[in-house]
């Protein structure tokens, strides 16, 4: 067993920890396009791995990441006047670029070089996919944009939307890579007989590990039709990706749009969590309408920023849980699944006690993840890269969901499955 100290190492991500230097190895989500949607548009707020933060857009759609508070007397940024390529304290003037460089100090003397031994911090901040990435670690070490499949589909067919959990950015993670879970957790119809979910809620993990992370398979006997395979994948350090093509009962067939899709659970601090979920339609003819995004948008709390995110479902009103619709219609008596998981995650504790765990079977993953990023603290403390960098290592990967013939193995069955289209 772990102990509690061993599980600190892989959950506390500020400045100067063991993990946060893991993490500062990675481009991180830190907004969305749509927060900062124009050029010279007012200056937002993020705290990304317990730093406080300001990005804005310049006069040249430059993305700009600056600590937030103001190298002079550390007046907030985010009060900031964004303007002629430059963000502007409010405080006594002095403005900055997107490089932290002083490029106007209104309060020395016109011939003082003191500007030039001022600088904001700054982290690079770039667009892809219609997310703003920030790269907090050294320099010397940054890697490539991170790429994916949906990352590279037309916008018509990828969504974007993010939402805040009150909980440390591994406990989400965990949730979102035990597959046995969705047989209770979100069992929204109680008493389905044609579900594939409900038909085995004891699903085999086959798990293996890759240069990304790992990628499992979780097999349910769904009796005469065979095998319902799933097969997701984890990126290090915070990426899980599914499939949903399949509306996953029987005679029901594909699903009404079929889609990649996952999330990117990203620490704001020890203690809370930014969750982007992302999806794609693999269909060209089916890409999202605007009644789709609208219901997602509404869903998800799309493009806004963290303090003003507003969920109506918290630890503080249950979750709204209602135990009469839990008792005759759904196993939570809780709308909508990204909620349940919310809900479930958050009612742990910011951050569980994991030395109070027993873990079974189905938590194979959970428990090569931890491993994996053990391993990442050790290689990153010793000067060695930690995995899923290159992203030559999972660019062309996909995930499954496919009905398959029992008696076969699975990495035949779906093998074309599960390679990128795009
Ligand atoms: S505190 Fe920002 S210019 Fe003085
Ligand atoms: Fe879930």
């Amino acid at each position: 067993m772990q102990t509690l100290d061993e599980y600190d190492l892989i959950t506390r991500v500020g400045p100067d920890t063991l993990m946060g230097n893991v993490l500062r190895r990675y481009w991180l989500p830190a907004l969305v396009i749509e927060d900062l949607s124009a050029a010279d548009c007012p200056p937002v707020r993020v705290r990304l791995l317990g730093e406080d933060l300001v990005a804005f857009r310049d006069s040249n759609d430059r993305f700009g990441l600056l600590e937030e508070f103001c190298p002079h007397r550390c007046a907030s940024l985010f009060l900031g006047r964004n303007e002629q390529s430059g963000l502007r304290c409010v405080y006594h003037g002095w403005k900055f670029d997107v490089e932290g460089r002083c490029i106007d100090m209104p309060t020395e003397p016109a011939h003082s070089t003191f500007k030039d031994r001022v600088r904001a911090n700054a982290y690079p901040l770039a667009e892809r996919a219609g997310i703003l990435w920030a790269y907090l670690g050294p320099p010397e070490k940054q890697p490539p944009l991170p790429d994916m499949e949906w990352m590279r589909a037309p916008a018509s067919h990828r969504f974007v939307s993010k939402t805040i959990e009150r909980a440390n950015y591994l406990q989400a993670l965990e949730g979102g890579i035990d597959t046995a879970h969705s047989s209770f957790l979100h069992n929204n119809n109680l008493g389905d007989r044609t579900s594939f979910r409900q038909m085995d809620g004891a699903p085999t993990l086959e798990l293996e590990r890759t240069d990304y992370g790992f990628q499992y398979a979780s097999l349910r006997d769904i009796g005469e039709d065979g095998i319902y395979l799933r097969v997701y994948q984890f990126f290090m350090p915070f990426t899980q990706y599914r499939s949903h093509q399949l509306e996953g009962r029987r005679g029901a067939g594909r699903a009404e749009i079929p889609m990649l899709k996952g999330h990117l659970w990203v620490p704001i601090d020890d203690e809370n969590t930014c969750v982007y979920n992302f999806m794609m339609s693999v269909d060209e003819d089916k890409p999202f309408d605007a009644e789709y995004v609208e219901r997602e948008e509404t869903a998800g709390g799309r493009g806004s920023t963290g303090e003003t995110t507003v969920r109506h479902r918290v630890r503080e009103n249950d979750w709204l849980i209602d135990r009469e619709m839990q008792r005759t219609r759904n196993f939570t008596g809780i709308v909508g699944v990204n909620t349940q998981d919310l809900a479930v995650q958050e009612s742990m504790g910011r951050i569980v006690d994991r030395s109070r765990e027993h873990l079974g079977s189905t938590d194979r993953a959970v428990m090569t993840c931890r491993a994996i990023m053990r391993e990442a603290i050790k290689d990153v403390a010793e000067g060695i890269d930690p995995p899923g960098l290159d992203p030559s290592t999972y660019r062309h990967q996909r995930a499954a969901d496919v009905v398959i013939p029992k008696g076969v193995r699975w990495q035949d069955a779906a093998g074309r499955e599960l390679v990128a289209r795009h």
